[in-house]
């Protein structure tokens, strides 16, 4: 049932390219975003005044990515809450606002609970959801399906890929019925999205390479994720990958934060996984990278194809293809899901089923 992969992660790593073209082809049509089943007119969508994002997990951190895509493309202001914390804190819900939960299993115990919660205080709640018919699925005043296929590794990877592309739909949507993006940059960002499947199967190619540097790291006890805008949410992302399945010891942290604490724990040859795919803070993030390298770090870098400057700063690097600067989290992720993976086959963890941990949340 593993089609001949030695792990279901790796069978779902390389599902990926699939998962992506199934969430965006049945809502490209004509050159144009259609979700009917939004079930929300364009004047519904002119009315939003805020967007609320809850999950937990993986699927929080796609909000986090959102949030940025949201905010930067179509003008909304978006908060993004974890699940567990929004249920208990009696949340504000104003007139205007869109609840967005993400979800995989559709069954998480405090994703269901914060749409229940904000149902009751009259949320028009949206569900992104990957299994048919899940509770998230059923309570949802609308849901918008993930098609990323039955996930069994418990560490997610194409649902998460999946979600992402979900929210870009969304937003490119919304921007584009609130006069953010007009017909041409509509168009020329669909195109960009249809080449993420292509260029995802071309990072998961390098798996060999990534497989040699990881493992130098099998004994490592701390390993640190930095990133900003975009690349901080994925760099939450790559570190929970490694930390779940490798029991490594793992942070991610906002590459401007660095000097706020995180620096004093960096030593000589500790491994620094910096994300720099956003061109206008290049300059910031390689400053950042000189501060850790300077301390001993030993610092990996996942940045943009065209970045001549990065080498300056890093020790190794890995490239992503082009794309557009909102869509490169899903880019990049693929190096650091390969990166968490091969770290666990070698230090012979069980990948796919990590001690401690449940596919599927039912308590909370
Ligand atoms: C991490 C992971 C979890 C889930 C989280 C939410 O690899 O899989 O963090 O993302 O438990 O689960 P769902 O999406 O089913 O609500």
């Amino acid at each position: 049932e593993k089609g001949g992969y030695e792990h279901f992660m790796l069978k779902e790593m390389y599902e990926q390219p699939k998962a992506i073209t199934d969430t965006f082809s049945p809502r490209l049509k004509d050159g144009k975003i259609v979700i009917e089943e939004l079930g929300m007119s364009d004047e519904d969508i002119l009315a939003i005044k805020k967007i609320m994002i809850v999950a937990c997990g993986s699927a929080y951190h796609t909000g986090m990515t959102s949030k940025y895509v949201f905010e930067g493309l179509a003008r909304i202001p978006v908060e993004v809450d974890l699940a567990s914390e929004f249920r208990y804190r009696d949340p504000i819900i104003e007139e205007g606002t869109l609840l967005i939960v993400v979800s995989q299993s559709g069954e998480t115990a405090d994703t269901l609970a914060a749409l229940r919660e904000a149902k009751a205080k009259g949320a028009r709640v949206l569900g992104i959801v990957n299994v048919v018919g899940s509770s998230i699925a059923r309570e949802a005043d609308n849901v918008m399906y993930t098609w990323a296929g039955p996930e069994i590794a418990v560490a997610t990877t194409k649902a998460y890929s999946a979600q992402l592309i979900a929210l870009y739909l969304l937003a490119m949507k919304f921007a584009h019925v609130r006069g953010k993006l007009d017909d041409e940059n509509l168009a020329s960002m669909i195109e960009e999205l249809k080449e993420i499947p292509t260029q995802v199967e071309m990072l998961l190619n390098n798996k060999n390479k990534i497989q040699k540097f990881a493992n130098r790291y099998l004994a490592a006890r701390d390993i640190f994720f930095i990133g900003r805008g975009v690349d901080y949410a994925i760099s939450l992302e790559g570190s929970l990958k490694l930390k779940e399945i490798s029991y490594i010891h793992s942070e991610a942290y906002a590459a401007g934060e660095l000097k706020h604490g995180t620096i004093s724990l960096i030593e000589e040859g500790t491994l620094v996984a910096a994300v720099l795919t956003q061109e206008d803070l290049y300059k910031k993030m390689i400053s950042n990278m000189v501060e850790v390298k300077t301390r001993g770090a030993f610092v990996m870098a996942v940045t943009n194809v065209d970045n001549t400057e990065v080498e300056r700063a890093a020790d190794y690097v890995v490239y992503i293809p082009k794309t557009n600067k909102y869509f490169t989290n899903s880019l990049a992720i693929i190096p650091l899901q390969l990166f968490g993976y091969y770290v666990s086959v070698g230090k012979g963890c069980d990948v796919d089923k990590p001690r401690n941990l449940a596919k599927s949340v039912t308590v909370e």
